[in-house]
């Protein structure tokens, strides 16, 4: 199989897997979302993780369902972002995953919409209110309700299935089940509350994120602060 072939067949295999689950039946209507924008915001430079004992975070570390209503600060986003994806492992040293995030509740420096990490600053995917689209998109809306931040991790299959075989498409999803007990660790060391989710619908999440059809959204991680 040529590299084009093997993206080829894990990008329809990854849509065949996605349709094996009903979406939301809450409508979602891609002609209603915010445009697509261009923009680029520097988000605040990653302060160290608070010094706590390794067993102390990982005997802590719960799904939260319950965070307060506050909004996160992009310091917090930021760093959180920053140091689960530093500190991840990845098969071969592949970057293909990437985070991308929806604010839900506004903050200070950032306003509600969808954003794409790229290490330091983040590109503004498109800015305005994206809830009833990211409420339609999962399969238990209310994430998108209590918690005012929820990261995508984005696996780009382009990279990896140049140099690997289609059963890489496998080794992505260990890849992204250490980002996110990352996410847990680091949500959890900096006093945050984390959920993953895995129950959402690809096409609709694609939608939301502006994803190119290489680019397949493979978990998803709600953020806040404890009530
Ligand atoms: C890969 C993965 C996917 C998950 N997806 C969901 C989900 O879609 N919805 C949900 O309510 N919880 C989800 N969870 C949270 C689990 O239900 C939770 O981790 C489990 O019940 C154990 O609880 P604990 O994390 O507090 O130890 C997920 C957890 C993992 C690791």
């Amino acid at each position: 199989m040529t590299a084009l072939e093997r993206i080829e067949a894990v990008v329809s295999l990854h849509a065949a897997l996605d349709r094996t689950v009903s979406s939301s039946e809450l409508p979602f209507d891609a002609d209603a979302l915010p445009p697509v924008t261009c923009e680029v915001v520097e988000l605040p430079a990653p302060m160290p993780l608070p010094a706590c004992g390794f067993p102390d975070v990982l005997q802590a570390r719960r799904s939260r369902y319950n965070p307060a209503a506050d909004a996160l600060g992009a310091d917090e986003i930021s760093n959180v972002l920053h140091h689960s994806l530093v500190s991840s492992p990845t098969a071969g040293g592949m970057r293909e995953l990437t985070l991308s995030f929806v604010l839900s509740r506004p903050g200070d420096e950032l306003g509600a919409g969808v954003y794409r990490y790229a290490r330091g600053h983040a590109e503004v995917v498109r800015l305005g209110d994206v809830r009833e689209h990211l409420r339609a998109s999962l399969l238990q809306p209310e994430f998108a309700d209590v918690f005012p931040v929820l990261l995508f991790v984005v696996a780009n299959v382009e990279g990896p299935l140049e140099k690997y075989a289609m059963r890489h498409y496998r080794t992505m999803h260990v890849d992204a089940g250490v980002l996110v007990q990352n996410l847990y660790l680091v949500t959890e060391a900096m006093g945050l509350a984390g959920c993953a989710i895995a129950g959402f619908t690809d096409g609709r999440v694609a939608s939301l994120l502006n994803l190119a059809t290489t680019q397949l959204p493979v978990m998803a991680f709600a953020l806040g602060r404890p009530s």
